[in-house]
């Protein structure tokens, strides 16, 4: 399948070796790095230090680049194949940073796939596969405050995000396909919207359920989890960052309680408007942080529900690990949980 025989993927020679210099070999990609006829010996990238420092003079091999065969016919009949424009969006002015983010045979790897998917229409296919591009970008960072805990020592063998970018893509598609089989004929079709959760684009009195997970008051900054997406995705980062609720700044708990229990109130009174008299809202909640003491989050939610006419009904929690050292001194020993909060829109 085409996706999977593109994009070109460096080898580093050994990690030492390739980690300063390998930010050159990101430009060279950044500016469409000249894709050869695969051999048998890999292309090797080379750097020169300059005449004047110690030693200098010299090339050095920096990577070697393994290319599939791709000169620019090939690369035309490929995006012919798939449908796609020859020359695909620009990569990101800020792509060189991302070799602090990932391995750099992951990097490559990755922006082939980001060129492909972004050349898509912005149809169906194309936003599911931005989907499924999004969701795998966590999974393959080494470093960065989103990466997984083992993301430095994890080995991913060349062409690991390309098969993952299909089978996510075939995971989504047999989910719709299920999803589909088992809606009963003539229910209408599903309206995603995105938007701001203070100002639902929602008739009042309409809704007989809302399921939502609301911020966690202090807990993240969100905007810095997807940090990445915004730069891989094109998406707005000051956008995002205006609307984002809860959000700590710097540390945890550096919320101002004050100014946590007005977002609050907003996204509260959004749920209650938009729920009919006898509907129900089911939300996942997190206990907080705000003016470093810990919020129990059950209770800021009826606190915020009793006004607008909503009224708890039942409960389910879980006690969570506390990783990060701040929370756990500021928890002292207490609990910090996960709840499931039933409540229910009094009928008038
Ligand atoms: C507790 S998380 C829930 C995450 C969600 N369950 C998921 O799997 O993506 C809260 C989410 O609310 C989002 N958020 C923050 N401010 C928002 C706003 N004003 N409107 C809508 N969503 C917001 C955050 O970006 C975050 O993804």
């Amino acid at each position: 399948m085409a996706l999977t025989s593109w994009p070109p993927s460096v080898v580093p020679e050994t990690r030492t070796v390739v980690r300063l210099p390998v930010s050159a070999i990101v430009a060279l990609a950044a500016r469409g790095m000249p894709v050869r006829r695969a051999t048998s010996r890999p292309w090797a990238v080379t750097r020169s230090t300059p005449n004047t420092a110690p030693g200098g003079g010299r090339k050095r091999t920096v990577a070697r680049v393994m290319c599939t065969q791709l000169e620019s016919r090939g690369r035309r009949k490929t995006c012919a194949e798939l449908g796609i424009t020859p020359n695909g969006p620009a990569l990101p002015a800020t792509t060189n940073c991302e070799i602090e983010r990932f391995h750099p045979h992951v990097l490559f790897e990755l922006l082939g796939l980001r060129e492909l998917v972004m050349a898509l229409p912005d149809d169906d296919v194309g936003r599911a596969l931005r989907l499924c591009l999004s969701s795998l970008l966590v999974k393959f960072m080494k470093a960065g405050p989103t990466a997984p805990r083992d993301g430095a020592a994890k080995r991913i063998a060349r062409g690991v995000p390309s098969r993952m970018l299909a089978d996510r893509a075939a995971e989504l598609a047999r989910g719709l396909a299920a999803l589909e089989r088992r809606t009963p004929p003539g229910t209408p079709a599903a309206q995603i919207w995105e938007g701001d959760a203070r100002e639902l684009p929602i008739e009042a009195s309409s809704a007989a359920l809302v399921i939502s997970s609301p911020p966690y008051a202090g807990t993240y900054d969100y905007a810095a989890i997807h940090d990445a997406r915004f730069l891989w995705l094109g998406l707005s980062e000051t956008k995002f960052r205006r609307m984002q609720l809860g959000a700590r700044a710097n540390q945890v708990g550096d919320v101002s309680g004050d100014a946590w229990r007005a977002q609050q109130a907003r996204f509260m009174a959004e749920i209650a408007r938009v729920l009919r008299p006898g509907g129900r809202a089911l939300l996942v909640v997190g206990d907080g942080v705000v003016d470093g003491r810990a919020e129990n989050a059950p209770d800021g939610i009826a606190a915020a529900g009793a006004p607008l006419g909503l009224e708890p009904i039942a409960r389910a929690s879980q006690a969570r690990p506390l990783h990060d050292r701040r929370l756990a001194t500021i928890f002292a020993g207490q609990p910090r949980r996960e709840h499931l909060l039933l409540l229910e829109k009094r009928a008038r």
